[in-house]
C-alpha cells in the first residue's frame, strides 16, 4: 500500500484551533470546547493519524456504547473507508487498519469491556458526561496505557466543575500534560447568527457553558430564575382546550403535569401525583377530564415496561386509549431538559413563557427548592422534587425554542 495516502495535510483538513490541539506533542491533552466546535471530528482525526503511525490497539470512548455507535462510528468509517482499513466489524464497532492497528469504539458506561488490555492510545469524547469518569480514567484506562507509554486525549464540552475541570486545571501545571479552552465560534463550524440565536434561546449560564466552554458552577438551584409571582399562571382550563400531559413513569408516584397552551406560553394548571401505576393514573385522568382532547409527553423508558402489568408498556396503555404520545425516540439529555426548561422560565432577553398556578404547591416548591447535587445533576434524593421536575420537563421540552433548535442540530428523529 502506498504510504503517501495516509499522510494527511493537516492545514487543509483542520481549522487552526483544531490544528493547535492536533500538533501539540504532550502525551495527555485536555480540550474543553463548546458545542459543535468540531471535537468529535478532531478526535477522529487524531486517533486515526496516531493509529496509522504506530501499530497497536486504540480505544475511542463515548459516554455510552449507543452514543459511540450514533456519533463516532459514522465519523470513523467515513474517514477510513476502504482505503485505510482491512476490516470493519459492525457489531463490535471495530476497525482494523492497513498497518494492523485496531481502533475499538467503547462506551464509558461499560467499563468492564475496557479492562485488562494494553493500549497505544485512547480518546475520551464528551468526557465530562461519562459517568464515574474518574474511575474510568484512573482505574481502567490509565493502567492500560502504562506498558506502551500510550497517550490520551480528553475532549469535551464542560459540565460543571467536576473531574473534567480538575484534569483541565491540573494539566496546566503537569509535565506531559496540556489543556485548551475554545468556544463554539473558535471552531469555525457554526456561524455567528446561530450562536446569537442560541444565546436568545438559553439562560445565561447554560449559554456560557455550552457555547463558550466555560466551567460554570452548577451548585445551586435547578431553576434559578423561577419567580412565583412573575411565573404565576392565572389561566383556567377552557372547554375546548387540548390538555398537555407530562408523565414520569415511576411506580407509586406517577407524577403527571397538566398544561394548557396560550399562544407560545405554557401554563401548568393541574398536577396528579401518587397513582399506583399507569392504569390507575389514566383512570384518574379519564374521570376528571373525560371530554377533553389530550396530548401526552412521557419518559421514554415507558417502553421498558417499568410500572405496568400484563405485558403492556406504559406508553401503549396510553395509546390504546386513543391518545397521541409525542416523544423523541430517546429521552433528551437531562442537561438539555434543564436548559430548555430554564429558557421557558426566563430567557436571556427576559421573556417568560412558562407559568405555574400557585395552587399547585408541589410544583411551586419543586421550582423553588430543587437543587443540583455534587455531580452537577438535579438531586434525586428528595421525596418528590426530581419526579415533579421530570414530569413537567418531559412536556416543557417540546415547546421550547431551545429544544427545537437542539433537535435540528443533533438531527434526532422527532416524535
Ligand atoms: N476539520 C473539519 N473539516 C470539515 N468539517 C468539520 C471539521 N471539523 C468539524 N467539522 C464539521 O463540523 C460539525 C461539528 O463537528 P463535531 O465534531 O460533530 O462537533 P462537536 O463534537 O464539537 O460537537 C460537523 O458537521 C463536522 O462534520
Ligand atoms: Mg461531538
Amino acid at each position: 500500500m502506498n504510504k503517501t495516502i495516509i499522510k494527511f495535510n493537516i492545514d487543509k483538513r483542520l481549522k487552526h484551533n483544531q490544528a493547535d490541539i492536533f500538533r501539540d506533542e504532550s502525551r495527555f491533552k485536555v480540550a474543553a470546547c463548546g458545542r459543535r466546535f468540531g471535537k468529535s471530528y478532531l478526535a477522529t482525526y487524531i486517533i486515526l493519524t496516531k493509529a496509522l503511525d504506530k501499530k497497536g490497539n486504540y480505544f475511542f470512548v463515548a459516554p455510552t456504547f449507543q452514543q459511540a455507535r450514533q456519533i463516532l462510528w459514522e465519523l470513523l468509517k467515513d474517514k477510513v473507508r476502504d482505503k485505510l482499513s482491512t476490516k470493519i466489524n459492525e457489531s463490535r464497532l471495530e476497525v482494523t487498519l492497513i498497518n494492523g492497528s485496531v481502533i475499538s469504539l467503547k462506551g464509558g458506561d461499560r467499563a468492564d469491556t475496557m479492562r485488562g488490555v494494553s493500549l497505544a492510545g485512547c480518546v475520551l469524547d464528551e468526557f465530562a458526561t461519562i459517568r464515574d469518569s474518574n474511575i474510568v480514567w484512573q482505574e481502567v484506562l490509565r493502567p492500560a496505557l502504562s506498558d506502551q507509554k500510550g497517550w490520551c486525549l480528553f475532549i469535551s464540552s464542560p459540565k460543571g466543575r467536576e473531574y473534567f475541570y480538575d484534569l483541565y486545571n491540573n494539566a496546566k501545571t503537569s509535565d506531559d500534560w496540556n489543556s485548551w479552552q475554545f468556544t463554539t465560534l473558535d471552531g469555525g463550524y457554526v456561524d455567528e447568527d446561530e450562536v446569537t440565536n442560541a444565546r436568545n434561546d438559553l439562560d445565561e449560564r447554560s449559554f456560557r457553558q455550552e457555547y463558550e466552554a466555560s466551567f460554570e458552577s452548577y451548585e445551586g438551584l435547578v431553576v434559578p430564575y423561577y419567580d412565583r409571582e412573575l411565573n404565576a399562571s392565572k389561566e383556567e382550563i377552557q372547554e375546548h382546550d387540548t390538555l398537555i400531559f407530562g408523565i414520569d413513569f415511576n411506580v407509586n408516584k406517577m407524577p403527571c403535569a397538566v398544561f394548557v397552551k396560550r399562544n407560545s406560553e405554557l401554563h401548568l394548571v393541574d398536577f396528579f401525583f401518587g397513582s399506583f401505576n399507569t392504569d390507575a393514573l389514566m383512570e384518574s385522568i379519564e374521570l376528571k377530564y373525560k371530554s377533553y382532547k389530550k396530548i401526552f409527553h412521557t419518559d421514554a423508558t415507558g417502553i421498558a415496561n417499568k410500572s405496568s402489568a400484563g405485558g403492556q408498556t406504559d406508553i401503549t396503555i396510553i395509546k390504546n386509549k386513543g391518545y397521541i404520545v409525542y416523544n423523541l425516540s430517546r429521552n433528551p439529555n437531562i442537561i438539555d431538559r434543564v436548559n430548555s426548561f430554564n429558557s421557558m422560565i426566563k430567557a436571556v432577553d427576559g421573556t417568560r413563557k412558562l407559568f405555574v398556578s400557585t395552587k399547585i404547591k408541589k410544583a411551586v416548591e419543586t421550582l423553588e427548592k430543587h437543587f443540583f447535587d455534587e455531580n452537577g445533576l438535579p438531586n434525586k434524593k428528595h421525596e418528590y422534587h426530581d419526579d415533579v421536575f421530570d414530569a413537567m420537563s418531559y412536556a416543557v421540552y417540546h415547546y421550547s425554542d431551545y429544544a427545537m433548535h437542539q433537535v435540528k442540530r443533533v438531527g434526532m428523529s422527532g416524535h
